[in-house]
């Protein structure tokens, strides 16, 4: 099938490919703009319509490593299925990415992390009660979601560039409210450190297309009920793009 938007994206020849979450555009550098393919060329794909997600593909590079940015993800509570807001994890595989890496603004429920910094994701919890398979009986093996080997390398840059990285469990939930205190309490009793609304199902599409993902949260407010702090959007958005600059060091020195 010959599709001129997705040809593009495959003759870049990226092996990577990074999904950005909110606050986190800045990761793009103006030069690697110039050149993308917006997701309204691609019919299968809805279009963000939250502030601060922007809708397109970037053929960027990071150092000598090209990759393909998603800019601008759609959630479930934007009131799409599991099956659309994945779409972008579909075009990203069938534009030849082998590895890919999930980015989210998320809650940090972990009391020992701290607010501005990141985590890896070592695993999720899916609580959003739904999944992209839904519908085939792909029993897929989720023992290893987020890549032991490809872990390894980012704790080992971010040592050696003292970059806190925190490593923990991802709750996502279906938002778009943010917790109460009292589930907030709940998802740390479960095991989650950090939360958030995104990435557990695009994590899962990955992994179905046989992609090695990494996934690393933005920490950008104490969950519900921890700070005295009432959230805001706003926050969130401020704080990862501060917390944007440390990502791309990270990156820099991993890929
Ligand atoms: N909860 C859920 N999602 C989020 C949060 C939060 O506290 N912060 C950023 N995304």
């Amino acid at each position: 099938m010959s599709d001129p938007a997705l040809d593009r994206l495959r003759n870049w020849n990226a092996d990577v490919g990074i999904v950005l979450g909110s606050g986190l555009n800045v990761l793009v550098s103006a030069a690697d703009s110039a050149n993308s393919v917006g997701y309204s060329e691609f019919p299968e794909l809805p279009k963000p319509s939250v502030p601060g997600h922007t809708g397109r593909f970037v053929l960027g590079n990071i150092g000598s490593t090209r990759v393909l940015f998603a800019q601008g993800r759609v959630h479930l509570y934007e009131g799409h299925t599991a099956r659309q807001v994945t779409g972008g994890i579909r075009i990203l595989a069938a534009a030849g990415i082998k590895r890919l890496i999930l980015t989210n603004a998320a809650g940090v429920a972990n009391q020992n992390f701290s607010p501005g910094s990141w985590m890896m994701i070592s695993d999720h919890l899916n609580l959003t009660g739904t999944t992209p398979l839904l519908g085939s009986a792909q029993f897929l093996d989720l023992t290893e979601t987020y890549s032991k080997k490809w872990r390894a390398e980012f704790s080992r840059a971010a040592k050696a560039e003292n970059i806190t990285l925190y490593e923990g469990v991802y709750a996502g939930l279906l938002g778009p409210q943010y917790e109460t205190p009292a589930e907030v309490r709940m998802l740390r009793s479960l095991g989650a450190d950090a939360i958030g609304m995104s990435t557990v199902l695009e994590a899962i599409q990955a992994r179905a297309l046989g992609l090695e993902v990494a996934g690393f949260s933005c920490l950008t407010n104490w969950a519900a009920g921890i700070g005295s702090e009432n959230l805001s959007h706003e926050e969130v958005l401020e704080t990862g793009k501060a917390a944007a600059k440390t990502f791309s060091h990270l990156l820099d020195a991993s890929l």
